[in-house]
């Protein structure tokens, strides 16, 4: 017999005699004259449809059970499926207590009830389309950078830099022997999980001009939020000889475009899952409709001076919790409006205060360390999609920055890199969880990562 995945059953072309079918029962029903299964094995949305002999039913023969079916692929006589198998035999390979099961047959289970199922909820149907759709959205990112010539770096995860400044690192580097509670520092200098592979990918735009990393990046942040994990993937890029903030947006913007149609083109009904029950309609509404268009939701993009965005929100008619101000960071609500007051399209904010952002952006010389060259992409439903600025390239001004911080020693190796063949160059790091609820119109982050951290099982 040809082994078939459920996928390639249902997009035969021609019936076959024998063909083995694998997979999980998403459903049973037994008539007087016939016995009606669904069978699953991941590889696609849609179940093939069995159809055998009512004698062939069995006690462990259940919605989750795990089968192994034989038979003829014949051409169904549904207008919604394309093959159908006739069951010559079904052995049940692993059976399922559907009584103790936490999914059932046939139920639309919520999202925040399969989340407290994290080793199970992967066999329904809406965490199997999002992880089939992570897992294309990868493959899309890699393909994306590497048709256009960027080099591949996988930056370290153990790091002792701080890219960012902002403290909300993980410490690591204690261990300890099994047999002994005697507790050791295995690293001699300080040492922590990766919040960003940017400083990384510095150095190696020094030789590749174009690079890219797509990886685990780990910030102790409120872990509460609905768009905040400790742990989560970012796709970070480095440009070398490039001068303008707006070559930096573009590249985000083809990114996101030829990423989405990927996706798009390569698992449609599994979108579609998301778009018909999951995201409320207005919040992907660029993204999605019967004239789906990844191209258009960036067709009418908008983009504002930090400065226009903090007089935008001083007129707002509404009240913030954080009054805004120039100089203050923009906060969740602020940013909401934002998109709102352009007319709920993606805002890129443009020229922060130079106070406010990390040490390595680079000064505008608007006036006496008034503004930096960062990017931020705001989008509606989610806020900040990717940050990115262009990098301070001169070594004085970088010198000086780093010598009031107090840096200097530390950064001795970054300094060499604007001694030695310094050029232009700019890059950005998007959120791949929050890309991911932005096109599929997701609530809560915890709902497109694998394993949802801590809430079930320690084990997860
Ligand atoms: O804006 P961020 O902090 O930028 C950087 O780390 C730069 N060094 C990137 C670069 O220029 N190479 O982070 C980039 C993006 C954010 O816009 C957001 O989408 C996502 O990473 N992000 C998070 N996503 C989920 N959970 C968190 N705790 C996140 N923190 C940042
Ligand atoms: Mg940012």
């Amino acid at each position: 017999a040809v082994r078939l995945r459920v996928r390639e059953a249902l997009g035969a072309r021609e019936p076959a005699d024998v063909v083995r079918v694998q997979g999980w029962v998403r459903s049973v029903r037994s008539q007087k004259e016939v016995l009606f299964l669904h069978i699953n094995d991941g590889s696609s949305l849609e179940s093939l449809q069995v159809v055998a002999d009512p004698s062939l039913e069995q006690r462990d023969l259940t919605f989750g059970s795990a089968v192994e079916v034989q038979g003829k692929l014949v051409k169904s006589p549904h207008r919604m499926q394309n093959m159908e198998l006739q069951a010559e035999t079904i052995r049940v390979v692993g059976p399922c207590d559907i009584w103790s099961f936490p999914l059932k047959m046939k139920e639309r289970h919520p999202l925040e009830y399969v989340r407290q199922f994290p080793h199970l909820r992967c066999r329904n149907n809406t965490l199997g389309a999002l992880l089939r759709i992570r897992s294309e959205a990868t493959a899309g990112i890699h393909s994306f950078f590497q048709d256009n010539g960027y080099v591949h770096i996988h930056t370290p995860i153990i790091t002792s830099n701080d890219c960012e400044g902002a403290g909300e690192l993980f410490q690591i580097g204690v261990s300890w022997a099994k047999e002994s509670a005697e507790k050791t520092h295995f690293f001699n200098v300080p040492a922590f999980l990766t919040v960003s592979g940017q400083l990384h990918l510095e150095v190696m735009a020094g030789a590749f001009t174009h690079v890219f990393t797509f990886g685990p990046t780990f910030r102790a942040e409120n872990s509460q939020s609905r768009r905040h994990l400790a742990e989560f993937y970012m796709v970070e890029a480095e440009l070398s000889f490039t001068e303008s903030l707006q070559d930096i947006m573009q590249v985000m913007e083809d990114l996101f475009k030829t990423v989405t149609s990927t996706v798009l083109s390569k698992c449609p009904h599994d979108v579609e899952l998301f778009h018909k029950y999951i995201a409320p309609a207005q919040k992907v509404m660029h993204v999605t409709g019967k004239n789906c268009n990844p191209v258009l939701l960036f067709s009418s993009s908008c983009r504002i001076s930090y400065s226009e965005a903090v007089e935008i929100l001083k007129q707002a008619p509404q009240t913030f919790t954080f009054k805004p101000e120039w100089g203050c960071d923009l906060q969740t609500e602020h940013e909401k409006y934002l998109v709102k007051h352009c007319g709920e399209v993606p805002v890129f904010v443009v020229n922060y205060p130079y106070d406010l952002k990390p040490f390595y952006m680079r000064d505008n010389e608007d006036g006496p360390q008034h503004t930096v060259a960062a990017v931020d992409l705001l989008v509606p439903g989610v806020g900040e999609l990717c940050g990115g600025s262009l990098r301070e390239e001169r070594l004085p001004f970088l010198e000086s920055r780093l010598q009031r911080l107090g840096l200097t020693d530390a950064y001795q190796w970054y300094l060499d890199l604007r001694k030695f063949g310094s050029v232009p160059h700019g890059g950005f790091g998007m959120g791949f969880e929050r890309y991911l609820q932005y096109i599929l119109g997701v609530d809560n982050i915890k709902d497109v990562i694998p394993f949802p951290r801590f809430s079930h099982s320690c084990l997860l």
